[in-house]
């Protein structure tokens, strides 16, 4: 993969481009949308600040679009917020051939994608994510939706988008603790992927923006092969849940109990080190791959120690995630690097034997 050129993965109902010159790619896109139609751009504090005068600089002619910014972080991807979104398009005119611009991160993309998938029954959209977690992961696949009194994703629809511009140079704009949480995501993707994109992924020197462009094309190209196969998330798909049964539980434990806050990613890196030992126990991942990974993971992430008094509300609110039936708890474990494992159902003895072992190694750290 060139580091200087714009690539176009074409799996998918709607192109998703990924490089620094796709200013191009989107000004020709958008163009005729503001010759006949209405182009509508909804961003946060943080992308108005330091993205959109970004995109303003190479696509002067958006300008004089209509701008909606919501506050920024997970608190605004609510019901009363998508209701002010569908207000502001309704009062300024959108109609069905109108295209909404989503500039943002993965809490934008899904609620402006809801926002577009709903208002007049349906107008166009566009994703350019502009956080890590954004472009290797949650702007493709059409998955829209809102949280509901914080449990995560309760009501949305798949809904495609006309395009998915990925332009890594916005990474430059994130902090540097969102810039890396992100890259939990990479790391998932790789291990799920295969020995090709794992080996990618550990031969690379450094993770500045510019080596970050390879990775996000292998996330990228796995992300559409998946959804493809599986695009409303029945089975295969659920692949991608690796690390995230465990992960959400630590983000909302982490989130409840007044202990630092835990960033998506942050979580998903715990969550994986966690679902690996889980791996090992039940689906037969191999002692010497599990160690592999986790020691990527840790290389990126100080995984935190979690006091075993928290262990029963882990298992409580891992049994509150949305994939799950009644007794035992539905993960996506790995079975070897390149081979995930869906519905993998768990009893709680082995989940707790996993959370002692990730204890024993952060444990270790503590000291
Ligand atoms: N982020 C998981 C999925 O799109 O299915």
């Amino acid at each position: 993969v060139n580091k200087e050129k714009a690539f176009m993965v074409n799996l998918l109902p709607y192109p998703v481009f990924i490089g620094n010159d796709g200013w191009d790619k989107i000004r020709r896109l958008i163009i005729p949308y503001l010759r006949d139609e209405r182009v509508f751009l909804l961003d946060d504090q943080n992308t108005e600040k330091n993205c959109l005068p970004i995109l303003f600089h190479f696509i002067p002619e958006l300008y004089d679009c209509e701008i909606y910014t919501l506050a920024d972080g997970e608190q605004s991807k609510e019901i009363r917020t998508l209701g002010e979104v569908w207000k502001w398009l309704i009062t300024h005119g959108a109609r069905q051939g109108s295209l909404l611009i989503n500039l943002g991160g993965g809490v934008i993309s899904d609620i402006g994608g809801f926002a577009a998938a709903t208002a007049k029954r349906g107008m166009h959209y566009v994703n350019i994510p502009t956080t890590l977690i954004g472009q290797a992961d949650a702007a493709i696949g059409g998955k829209t939706g809102i949280n509901l009194e914080g449990a995560k994703n309760q009501a949305g629809v798949f809904y495609n988008p006309e395009a998915v511009f990925i332009i890594p140079e916005f990474l430059l704009t994130l902090p540097e603790r969102h810039f890396k949480s992100g890259f939990a995501e990479i790391i998932k993707s790789a291990a799920l992927s295969g020995h090709h994109s794992w080996k990618l992924l550990k031969d690379t020197a450094d993770y500045s923006v510019e080596h970050m462009i390879p990775l996000i094309y292998e996330a990228v190209r796995y992300k559409c092969l998946v959804v493809k196969k599986d695009p409303y998330d029945r089975a295969s798909r659920r692949a991608l849940n690796f690390g995230h049964t465990a992960g959400h539980a630590l983000e909302s434990l982490f989130n409840r109990q007044q202990m630092p806050g835990m960033l998506h990613g942050e979580a998903v890196a715990a969550g994986m080190a966690i679902e690996l030992f889980l791996s090992g126990m039940v689906a037969g991942l191999e002692a010497i791959e599990r160690d592999d990974i986790i020691s990527v993971i840790r290389k990126h992430f100080h995984l935190p120690f979690v006091d075993d008094k928290y262990h029963e509300m882990l298992l409580n609110l891992m049994n509150l995630d949305k994939k799950n039936d009644s007794d035992r708890i539905n993960f996506t474990l790995l079975e070897a690097i390149g081979k995930p494992v869906i519905n993998c159902r768990v009893n709680s003895r082995d989940i707790r034997s996993s959370l002692m072992e990730y204890n024993r190694m952060t444990g270790h750290d503590q000291d």
